[in-house]
């Protein structure tokens, strides 16, 4: 396997109101963690109400499959890589797709990472995106441990 990691955002047009906007990333997330199964993939998505930002890894083959069929999906637009190159090992090995909502309590985790307001991905760097990816997994783990 040629291991390599893509990064990329772009902007969400999956629209509606809130309900059916969530519903639209949840389809999103469970057909993604499908196909990933199948294919190798592993990697996070976090979205607000106006971005998507996306790590992929798996073999570049697999994963440039994938990111073109991303790339054409209508529910988003100005689809942006930011980054695509060779890694020695998975950062999200345990996880098909992961996805984050951003919402409030995690205010802290997106300060740590110079996010303030807004997400202005044209300001962010790959390296800062799967930071925050991998802080946000673990709180997501810790906030599933605690419910159970
Ligand atoms: C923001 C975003 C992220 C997506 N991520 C993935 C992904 O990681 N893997 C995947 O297979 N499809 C992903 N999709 C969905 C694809 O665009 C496409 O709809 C899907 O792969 C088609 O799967 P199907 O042929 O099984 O219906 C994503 C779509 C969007 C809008």
């Amino acid at each position: 396997m040629n291991l390599h990691q893509i990064v990329y955002y772009s902007r969400n047009t999956v629209g509606g109101d809130t309900r059916s906007m969530l519903q639209g990333l949840r389809d999103i997330v469970s057909v993604s963690q499908k196909n990933n199964s199948r294919d190798g993939i592993t990697g996070a998505l976090i979205f607000d109400k106006t971005w998507f930002l996306q790590v992929l890894e798996g073999d570049v083959t697999a994963i440039t499959r994938t990111y073109d069929r991303i790339a054409k999906d209508a529910r988003h637009g100005e689809v942006t890589l930011m980054k695509k190159e060779p890694i020695s090992e998975r950062r999200f090995a345990d996880w098909s797709m992961g996805g984050t909502m951003r919402s409030p309590e995690m205010q802290e985790i997106f300060l740590n990472h110079g996010i303030a307001g807004a997400i202005d991905p044209t300001k962010l760097d790959a390296g800062t995106v799967v930071a925050l990816a991998q802080d946000l997994k673990a709180f997501e783990a810790g906030r599933k441990a605690s419910v159970a």
